[in-house]
C-alpha cells in the first residue's frame, strides 16, 4: 500500500482527494495545522471510505516532525495542498501569505530532502496567469498573478523548477486549479470556509440553506454574456482524480505544468440559475460593484492534461449543483 504524505488533508480539495487516494488503493498519511480546517473531516474520510486514517496535527513550517513521519510511514510522495488561499486576506497580509505558503513550503521541501524523498505533486493556481491575453488559457500562457495569493503561488512553482534544474533526480508535477465547487457525493464532506466565503459557490449554497440573506454579484458589467464573470468551474471530484493521475505518472513528470479544467466557462448568473435548478432554491441576489482584483473571465485548454494524464473532467455542472446542495443542506452550519 503505497504511503502518501497529504500536507492540508483536511482541508476541501485535500479531503476529497485523500478519499479518491483511498478509493484508487494508495494510503494517505495526513498533515495539517488545522488553521482552516477541522479535525472532524478525519472521521468523515473514515465513515465514507471504511478505511482508518493517520493523522497528525503538524504545521509545514516543522521541519524535523515532517521529517520524522516521512520517514516513519516510508511516504512514496507528497501531494501539497497545505497553504493561504483566500485573496482578498492576501492583499492586507502579504507577510503571513509569503511566510506560510512559500517559507512554509521551503520547510517542506528541506524535510522531503533530508528523509531522501524527492517526489512531489503541488496544489497551484489559474490565478497565476493574470488577466488573460488569450484564452483558453494553455500552461504557456504569460505568468503575471495580480494579486499575492497567486504570486505565492507562483514563487513557490519558480522554487520547485529550480530545484529540479540544481537536482534532476526530483519528480515534480504542478497543477494549476482553475475554480473547484462541488463535494463528496456522500454528502459528509465540502467546500467549509470558515467565516463568510470568498467564494461564489460556498456563498450560494449559504443563501439557500438560509445562513445569508443574499448573495452580492460583483459586478454585472463586464464583457461577457450577461454581464457577470466568467469562470471555468471544475468538480473536486474531477480535480482529485487529476491528482490520482498525477501520482500514478510521477516517475516521469519532471517539473511538468498541468492545467486541470472542464475547458469552458459559465456566468455567475448562470451558475446562480444551475443551482437553483438543482437545488430547487431561490436565490435572492443584488447587481454591487466589481470587486478589486477580479478579472473578467478566464477558462482552460484542459488538452495537456488529457494528453500526459489521459484524464479531463467528467462531472458536468448540474452535478456540481446537486452535489454542493446536498452536502450544504446535510450540514447547514458546516462540519
Ligand atoms: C468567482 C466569480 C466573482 C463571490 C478564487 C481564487 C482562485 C481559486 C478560486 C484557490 C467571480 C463572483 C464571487 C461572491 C460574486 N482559489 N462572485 N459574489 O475569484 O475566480 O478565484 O477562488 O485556488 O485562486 O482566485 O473565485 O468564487 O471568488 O469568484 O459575484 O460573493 O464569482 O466576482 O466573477 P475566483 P470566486
Amino acid at each position: 500500500m503505497k504511503n502518501i504524505l497529504i500536507t492540508g488533508g483536511t482541508g476541501y480539495i485535500g479531503s476529497h482527494t485523500c478519499v479518491e487516494l483511498i478509493e484508487s488503493g494508495y494510503n494517505p498519511i495526513i498533515i495539517d495545522n488545522l488553521s482552516n480546517s477541522k479535525r472532524k473531516i478525519v472521521d468523515r474520510i473514515e465513515k465514507i471510505t471504511g478505511k482508518k486514517i493517520i493523522f497528525e496535527k503538524c504545521d509545514i513550517s516543522d521541519k524535523k516532525n515532517i521529517e520524522r513521519i516521512i520517514k516513519e510511514f516510508n511516504c512514496e510522495a507528497v501531494i501539497h495542498f497545505a497553504g493561504f488561499k483566500a485573496v482578498g486576506e492576501s492583499q492586507t497580509n502579504p507577510l503571513m501569505y509569503y511566510k506560510n505558503n512559500v517559507s512554509g513550503t521551503i520547510n517542506l521541501l528541506d524535510a522531503m530532502k533530508s528523509a531522501g524523498l524527492k517526489k512531489i505533486v503541488f496544489s497551484s493556481s489559474a490565478t497565476v496567469y493574470g488577466k488573460p491575453k488569450f484564452l483558453p488559457l494553455t500552461e504557456d500562457h504569460p505568468v503575471s498573478p495580480e494579486n499575492i495569493y497567486g504570486k505565492t503561488k507562483l514563487a513557490v512553482e519558480n522554487i520547485l523548477r529550480d530545484i529540479f534544474i540544481a537536482d534532476p533526480d526530483w519528480r515534480i508535477c504542478i497543477l494549476r486549479y482553475f475554480n473547484p465547487v462541488g463535494a463528496h457525493n456522500s454528502g459528509l464532506i465540502g467546500d467549509d470556509p470558515k467565516g463568510i466565503p470568498n467564494n461564489l459557490m460556498p456563498f450560494i449554497s449559504q443563501v439557500a440553506v438560509g445562513r445569508r440573506s443574499h448573495l452580492n454579484i460583483w459586478g454585472n458589467d463586464y464583457n461577457t454574456n450577461d454581464g457577470t464573470g466568467v469562470r471555468d468551474y471544475i468538480h473536486v471530484i474531477d480535480l482529485a482524480q487529476g491528482h490520482i493521475k498525477a501520482i500514478e505518472k510521477i516517475n516521469s513528470l519532471k517539473g511538468a505544468v498541468i492545467n486541470l479544467g472542464t475547458g469552458r466557462g459559465y456566468s455567475v448568473l448562470e451558475m446562480i440559475q444551475s443551482f437553483e435548478k438543482a437545488s430547487a432554491k431561490k436565490i435572492k441576489y443584488e447587481f454591487r460593484p466589481r470587486r478589486d482584483g477580479d478579472i473578467e473571465i478566464n477558462y482552460a485548454d484542459p488538452s495537456k492534461a488529457k494528453e500526459i494524464f489521459n484524464w479531463e473532467a467528467k462531472l458536468d455542472i448540474n452535478e456540481m449543483c446537486k452535489d454542493i446542495w446536498r452536502w450544504q443542506s446535510m450540514n447547514p452550519k458546516g462540519v
